[in-house]
């Protein structure tokens, strides 16, 4: 089970995380609520930052913030001297406000809405991956009206499958993302037209949660070769590895990534290398608590145990089918004996977290915790049935600090009118 690095069983039989029992947790801060250790993140940063630095030193890590955008965890990521990929102008925002460099700031989106160019041309952000020619229009005259230079990498579309779900590949040629290759020399064209717009790089991403570092390479080789033909000086390989969130799946670990991608370009280029990894930075650091509610059995079908969260705290299920395993915190050293259904309160009958998950007899009031939660949960969380957003807490050598406050009823409302 991918745990968080600091997670043990204490005295009481309890699993306790970054030092802190997680039944205690659920006392004083309510469920559902999400914990994140600060040591797995902290270790994850260096893994990332230590181990490309030295398979190819030109390269620079940026954390891709739409897996967990948040001012207090932006804080600890730009304290390992990590930099930001950011997808809008909300996470520029938050990013910003935590005292990101914006020179280490990379400005994704397939459709950036013209205020966010404005926006991020104002912070002075280090690229634009700039997505089609209508966007470089923009960009170019949003350039020259503010009068400053704007640097771009242009995202291709590779057209590599790689093996994850339809809805987190994005390198396929049938992808709203990045420019087909075949429009390339067009989109360049363009590019040389522009007076405010210089050209550092070419970008893709393939996906999200490849467990294989097959594809990465063949997307490293076509970057290089376009890197080669073209003479450009940056090169941006997108999102990182997978996880592991059951125990078949087996990822390579950071290193063996660095080194696969490192294959392919020392001694062919010099070109600045760009990841922007997020699952693979806050997922494995992130745990989420519920309290079992009602325990339902139907004779000869199945046993279900409802939370009091699920899909508004962690669509990824009802979304793309995502897989999570379960533990009770308050009895984590008695053993799995039934196989129960764990779904959530929402009014949905999709609404499911864990298809089956084999826990030891579950009884109301237990404190359930899905593992592996620390990203694309609570920055894809929703307020479905107003249901306010629950906390996050972040843990650590036996503390926890409130890094997101509990939502409220009065928050659920606050920008309604009557
Ligand atoms: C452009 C881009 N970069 C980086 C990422 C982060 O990917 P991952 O969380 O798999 O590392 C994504 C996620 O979909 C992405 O779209």
């Amino acid at each position: 089970m991918s745990l968080p690095v600091t997670a043990k069983t204490n005295k009481k039989g309890h699993l306790e995380i970054g030092g802190c029992d997680l039944v205690e947790l659920a006392r004083e801060f309510g469920t559902p609520l999400y914990v994140l250790d600060e040591k797995t993140l902290r270790d994850r940063c260096r893994d990332y930052g230590d181990s490309f630095k030295q398979a190819y030193p030109n390269s620079e890590i940026a954390f891709a913030s739409k897996a967990l955008c948040t001012i207090g965890v932006s804080k600890l990521i730009a304290s390992e001297g990590l930099g930001f990929d950011v997808s809008s102008g909300g996470e520029l925002y938050t990013v910003l406000k935590a005292g990101a460099d914006p020179k280490k700031i990379y400005f994704h989106g397939n459709n950036k809405p013209p205020r966010e160019i404005d926006e991020a041309l104002a912070a002075g952000i280090g690229r634009f991956m700039v997505d089609n020619e209508q966007e470089l229009g923009q960009i170019e005259r949003a350039a020259e009206k503010m009068g400053v230079r704007a640097n771009i990498m242009v995202r291709v579309n590779p057209g590599i499958e790689a093996h994850t779900h339809e809805f987190v590949q994005t390198g396929r040629i049938d992808s709203k993302f990045g420019v087909p290759l075949d429009q390339l020399d067009s989109f360049l064209a363009a590019v040389k037209k522009c007076k405010m717009v210089h050209l550092t790089g070419f970008h893709a991403h393939i996906g999200s949660q490849i467990l294989d570092v097959k594809p990465f390479v063949e997307e490293t080789r076509l970057l290089l070769d376009l890197t080669l033909k073209y003479g450009t000086a940056e090169i941006g390989l997108g999102g990182g590895i997978g996880i592991s969130y059951l125990p078949e799946q087996k990822p390579p670990t950071i290193r063996e990534f660095a080194a696969a991608i490192a294959g392919v370009l020392r001694g062919k280029t010099e070109a600045k290398l760009i990841l922007e990894p997020g699952r693979s930075i806050v997922g494995q650091a992130g745990v989420t608590l519920y309290t079992a509610g009602v325990v339902k059995e139907i004779p000869g079908v199945r046993k279900y145990v409802i939370t009091d969260g699920g899909m508004a705290d962690n669509p990824r299920p009802i979304l793309y089918d995502a897989v999570y395993e379960a533990v009770l915190a308050n009895k984590a050293k008695a053993e799995a004996e039934e196989k129960y259904r764990v779904v959530g309160r929402f009014c949905e009958s999709g609404d499911i977290l864990i298809k089956e998950a084999s826990l030891p007899r579950v009884t109301p009031g237990d404190i359930l915790v899905t593992t592996c939660t620390g990203a694309y949960n609570y920055s894809m969380a929703s307020n479905y049935n107003r249901v306010p957003r629950p906390a996050l807490v972040m843990v650590h050598n036996g503390r926890a600090a409130v890094v997101v406050r509990r939502e409220s009823y009065a928050d659920l409302v606050k920008n309604d009118a009557d």
